[in-house]
């Protein structure tokens, strides 16, 4: 059924709210599971559709699995016998990228979907390529579908030309089982891949210098089950920081790792925040108009590109001209047209966006044009005085937990209602 929110914007928020298992931690855990030979129990999955459609393939490849509440989840890997992901299976989902490398480990063999996911220009994956091939692996595209196949893995160095969260997962997991030392260099060091160089690792892999950009990955016989909980959501967290400076207010987030935050909370400081960091939580206050700031997106430990829309959104209203550069990807900036209907003053020329900052937004029906494009938007809607109408929200319901029950708990008035189809019927006489 087709949904959109509806939001009565306004309100400052106030309360506590919990931030959820990373989404991008957990699109690469899942399908390293098929790695191991035994049953593996993953806690603080985020239940949103990404999950579910990861899940979902792993169930159709052959792997049996049990939900054992709405955030752990049971996976027996023992059966995993096919190595074919299908357009169907993988949903235009990104991640689907991540079962070339997990099947490759595996099982020398996987036949891929190519990944779909939001829509920021080209998204190439030639660097994963790059790397599959280093290992000793044949890549050819037949039918619409990446193949890769090899005798045997061996470990190899690869140089990553760009840096890229996508590759260098990829690479960890072909190597984590192919003979010999495997060397990344200029490896992208999200904190989502410690995460699952440390999941790898509690599997008896061995993995150094995840976090760093050299990673070294010497190849093990064989992987076995474990139990493993995921991170916080570093992006989730920031959505919630960025919405309190927005709308103003006072929240403390809870279940984060502050030091995930410190280039989010770096920036809100500098338009006016108050954040107060506890060991597992931080606090926001805001109670004043933002003030300008320039903000450029790069790789870990530089500010997040996936906190570029929610940041932008804040600066749509802050006192000041700000300017965004997008650093990440070619084409970041399709939200702006969404902005600038409700009233924001953006100029964009190719990766860099103007923002002269207005009193405030106007409420307005807008679209999600992808996830965290999305998430803006609830932002947006969530400070502008009046009805906001959200559509193409499952995007946003692809990275956000309980965002409406989140949000709500806040104080905010949102709510998820059914798109009726008022296209007449004619029925003939
Ligand atoms: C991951 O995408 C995230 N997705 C993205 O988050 C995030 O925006 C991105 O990393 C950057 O942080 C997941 O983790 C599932 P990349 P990924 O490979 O891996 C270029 C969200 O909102 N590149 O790091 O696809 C590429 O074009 C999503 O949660 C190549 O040139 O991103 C881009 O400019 C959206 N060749 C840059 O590198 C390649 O082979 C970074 O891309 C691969 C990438």
């Amino acid at each position: 059924m087709l949904e959109k929110f509806i939001i009565h914007g306004g309100k400052p928020l106030k309360g506590e709210v919990r931030i959820s298992g990373a989404k991008n931690a957990a699109v690469a855990i899942l399908p390293a599971v098929l790695l191991a030979d035994s049953p593996c129990v993953i806690e603080n999955l985020p239940n949103i559709s990404d999950v579910s459609a990861i899940l979902n393939v792993m169930q159709c490849l052959g792997a049996q699995i049990r939900l054992i509440n709405k955030s752990s989840v049971e996976i027996n890997p023992r059966h995993v016998n096919s190595f074919v992901v299908t357009k169907e299976m993988a949903e235009g989902m990104r991640a689907s990228s991540y079962f070339l490398g997990a099947l490759l480990g595996r099982m020398n063999r996987a036949r891929v979907a190519p990944p779909g996911g939001c829509n920021f220009g080209v998204r190439p994956i030639d660097q994963h390529i790059k790397g599959f091939e280093a290992l000793g692996a044949k890549i050819t595209f037949e039918n619409g579908m990446v193949d890769a196949k090899a005798e045997k893995l061996s470990g190899a160095s690869v140089y990553l030309d760009v840096v890229s969260v996508g590759a260098t997962i990829n690479i960890m997991l072909a190597a984590v089982k192919a003979k010999g030392l495997t060397v990344i260099e200029n490896a992208a060091r999200e904190p989502h891949i410690v995460d699952l160089a440390n999941f790898l690792n509690s599997m008896g892999a061995n993995i150094m210098g995840a976090g760093t950009s050299v990673i070294k990955i010497r190849g093990v016989e064989r992987l076995e089950g474990t139990g493993y909980s995921i991170i916080p959501d570093q992006i989730e967290a920031g959505t919630y920081m960025a919405a309190v400076v927005a709308a103003k207010g006072d929240v403390l987030i809870t279940n984060v790792t502050p030091k995930h935050l410190e280039s989010i909370a770096a920036k809100l400081k500098e338009m006016g925040a108050e954040i107060t960091e506890y060991d597992e939580a931080v606090r926001v206050v805001m109670n004043r108009r933002p003030r300008k700031c320039n903000v450029k997106t790069m790789p870990h430990p530089g500010f997040p590109t996936d906190m570029q829309p929610q940041i932008a959104t804040v600066l749509a209203i802050a006192e000041g001209t700000s300017i965004v550069t997008e650093g990440v990807w070619d084409n970041r900036f399709r939200y702006v047209d969404q902005l600038t209907l409700m009233g924001a003053d953006i100029q964009v020329d190719g990766k860099m966006a103007v923002i002269t900052g207005v009193e405030n937004l106007n409420a307005s029906p807008v679209k999600a044009v992808d996830l965290r494009a999305g998430a803006a938007m609830i932002i947006a809607g969530i400070m502008a005085d009046g009805k906001t109408e959200i559509e193409d929200i499952d995007h946003i319901d692809r990275g956000y937990e309980n965002v409406v029950e989140k949000f709500t708990s806040l104080g905010a008035d949102i709510k998820r209602v059914p798109i009726i189809d008022s296209t007449p019927v004619y029925k003939q006489a």
